[in-house]
């Protein structure tokens, strides 16, 4: 049987990716912490992704068919940490995938745009403007400058509707500490639904093995951050009503280094059949 090795695996997307994974090859995840419930098929391998060495001859003994990369150090974490995990560790792991010719498929964001040029095709060349989009940008290169077989995914938002993600579960925390929560009414994004996006990673990473290049793996439904937000409070019963509630509506235009406009394109995606419904129909057909 087929071998898959997914980074990341403690994180958020891998929590419903594993399962999906499971079933179509021998799964093993690496992580360093705790993963989101247990997959029973998957066999967990503690890893540091930066320890260059350890992460060589780990990847080279198991000998993968298939490298799904979705280790990151999302925005939040000091710039050195998101180099390190983001292109230093990518880079290693793009060239060990080169190497034994094996699959790769790298999660990136729509974070690599600038958020002035939308809406992004899917070879739209990346123009980050925060080290974070700088530091996934950096990964995407040497990914696809390593491996031959290597598809770069970007995508945004990631939600699911059975474990809240981490964005709504910060502004449900702030809410819930009675403190004022702002909200950007003019930063657009496609918030994906993770089960989707999971059967769209697994499509190019066991079927589609001949698609290379980049691709946008977004949800088709193009909201504000504040938006989606209230949709996902709602969704997770927190009020949203500003008789209990203190939250406000602001512009992100003055603040540096954060992408507006991240809408693209999801031609590429729609022409191999792959289906990502936008929030409204996700939070509907819920
Ligand atoms: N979540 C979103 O809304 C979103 C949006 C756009 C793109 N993405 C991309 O989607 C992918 C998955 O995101 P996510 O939300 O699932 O991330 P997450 O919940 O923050 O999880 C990050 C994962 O990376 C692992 N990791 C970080 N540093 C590591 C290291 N040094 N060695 C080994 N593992 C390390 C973490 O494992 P340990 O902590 O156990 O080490 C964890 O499993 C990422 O590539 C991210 O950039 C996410």
């Amino acid at each position: 049987m087929t071998t898959a090795l997914v980074t990341g695996a403690s994180g958020y997307l891998a929590h419903r990716l594993l399962p999906i994974v499971a079933g179509h090859a021998n799964v093993i995840g690496v992580c360093r912490q705790p993963p989101i419930g247990n997959v029973d098929a998957v066999r967990y391998l503690p890893l540091d992704l930066t320890d260059r060495a350890a992460t060589h001859s780990t990847i080279r003994r198991l000998n993968p068919d298939v490298i799904i990369h979705a280790a990151a150090a999302n925005p939040g974490h000091d710039e050195s940490t998101m180099w390190a995990v983001n292109s230093e560790a990518t880079k290693s792991i793009a060239g060990i995938a080169g190497e034994l010719n094996s699959r790769l498929v790298f999660i990136s964001t729509d974070i690599v745009h600038c958020g002035q040029h939308a809406p992004y095709a899917d070879d739209a060349p990346a123009k980050p403007i925060n080290a974070y989009g700088q530091s996934k940008a950096a990964g995407e290169a040497t990914v696809l400058a390593s491996c031959n077989r290597a598809i770069v995914t970007r995508t945004s938002l990631i939600y699911g509707l059975e474990h809240i993600d981490r964005g709504t579960a910060g502004f449900r925390k702030t809410l819930e500490a009675g403190n004022e929560l702002t909200l950007f009414d003019d930063v657009l994004r496609q918030p994906v639904w993770i089960d989707s996006l999971c059967n769209a990673i697994c499509l190019l990473a066991f079927d589609r093995t001949d698609e290379t290049g980049t691709i946008n793996l977004v949800g088709n439904q193009v909201l504000s951050r504040a938006d989606f937000a209230l949709k996902m409070l709602r969704h997770w019963k927190v009020s949203t009503d500003n008789s209990t509630n203190n939250i406000k509506l602001a512009s992100a235009r003055s603040i540096e280094g954060l992408p507006l406009d991240c809408t693209m394109h999801l031609h590429r995606a729609r022409g191999l059949g792959i289906q990502l419904p936008g929030v409204d129909s996700v939070l509907a057909a819920a």
